[in-house]
């Protein structure tokens, strides 16, 4: 082929893709951004023009529960930490601390191995530097749970987590829920600090708590409101009750009340409740409830907010850039859920990407006065 009609054929070529190129443009409805940390996000796009085919991924995550994270890697580095335990054995806590440390940057973000890289320089701290680490509340409430009788609840954990033995589920359910969301080490993975800002609570404020889990912010949000305002830890697992009730009592959170709930909207009076916060829980409400039982919460949570309280929603955004480790567990892209509680007759206050895998979206009744 000559010089001259390879050129042609180039040129014809470039302009086919150029042309492709502006058709598939033209075509395809705008690609959302992809979430930066820190960073007010865009009003959400008409959800029903939203490329399904984005190659970023889904909009929607919902993997089976208590298996992410389960690696050969995750698994050698329980074992060792047994090994440490029953041997007493710095060098095999030292082996999991480094494994741990590797993990953590490598896989399930939000998941058990921050807090037992932790516990793995507990383990092998000296005596002031324990004191340090206890003055940290939720390193403190870890080894008052896990650390009885020589670390004997955090050693039935592991060997139920990485399927070392048998374990009921429902307990491995539990127990990895407080491993996992009252870390001492949360905050480094999804910025505690700034979901705190964010939800702007005042002494004397009524704050729910829905979905409040081990108690990670209901602790929080009752030392926050002080004596005078009221933190409701709401929550329909048991034993989770059991526990948020018993720190309670040990610790006299006086302003902490504990409500027991089929999975409604708590009976309070109207117009009552300045924050209604739900972090990794609204994801229950969007995706595996009856339309007629969303409907009735959303209703009566509308109900409970004062003229300027706030709808707090914290979640988990599947849509990342390549390369960013998910959130290891159920996540609902922000478009997907603004739009529902938009249509619930909610309006945006603000949103925020607090890291890459975890956005706080802040909503007041639609017509309210600015919370
Ligand atoms: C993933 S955990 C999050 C715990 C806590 N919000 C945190 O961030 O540490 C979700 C919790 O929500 C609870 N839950 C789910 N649906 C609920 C509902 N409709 N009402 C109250 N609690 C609910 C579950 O029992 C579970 O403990």
């Amino acid at each position: 082929m000559n010089t001259a009609k390879t050129a042609g054929f180039l040129v014809a070529g470039l302009a086919l893709v150029g042309l492709g190129i502006a058709l598939g443009r033209g075509l395809r409805p705008d690609v959302p951004e992809p979430p930066v940390p820190g960073v007010i996000a865009p009003p959400p796009p008409d959800v029903a023009t939203l490329p399904l085919s984005d190659p970023r991924g889904s909009l929607v995550f919902y993997p089976f529960l208590n298996q992410t994270g389960i690696t050969d890697d995750a698994v050698a580095a329980a074992e060792l930490v047994l090994r440490g335990l029953r041997d007493d054995d710095p060098a095999a806590l030292e082996e999991a601390l480094a494994s741990y440390q590797l993990l953590n940057e490598q896989e399930n973000f939000g998941g058990e191995y921050p807090t037992l890289e932790w516990f793995c320089e507990y383990a092998l701290a000296d005596e002031s530097q324990r004191r340090t680490m206890l003055e940290n509340d939720d390193g403190r409430r870890f080894v008052e749970l896990f650390g009885r009788e020589d670390w004997a609840l955090l050693a039935e954990y592991l060997t139920g987590k990485y399927n070392l033995g048998r374990m009921d589920r429902k307990w491995l359910f539990y127990l990895d829920e407080i491993v996992r969301f009252n870390s001492p080490y949360r905050h480094r993975w999804e910025r505690t600090d700034r979901i705190l800002d964010l939800l702007s609570i005042e002494p004397g404020m009524e704050v729910v708590d829905v979905g409040a889990g081990g108690g990670f912010y209901s602790f929080r949000f009752a030392e926050l409101v002080g004596r005078d305002g009221r933190a409701y830890a709401v929550e329909m697992n048991e034993q989770h009750l059991e526990y948020l009730r018993r720190v309670a009592a040990d610790e006299g959170l006086d302003s902490l009340v504990v409500v027991p709930t089929d999975g409604s909207f708590p009976d309070l009076p109207e117009g009552s409740v300045d924050r209604v916060f739900l972090c990794a829980t609204y994801q229950t409400l969007y995706l595996s409830i009856r339309e007629d039982e969303r409907t009735r919460w959303l209703e009566d949570v509308k109900r409970a907010l004062a003229p300027d309280g706030l709808l707090v929603v914290a979640e988990n955004e599947p849509l990342l850039e390549p390369g960013l480790v998910p959130f290891g567990g159920i996540s609902v892209s922000l478009p997907l859920l603004e739009a529902q509680l938009v249509a619930y007759g909610f309006e945006r206050v603000t949103a925020e990407y607090v890291v890459p895998q975890r956005y706080v979206l802040v909503l007041r009744k639609a017509g309210g006065a600015e919370g």
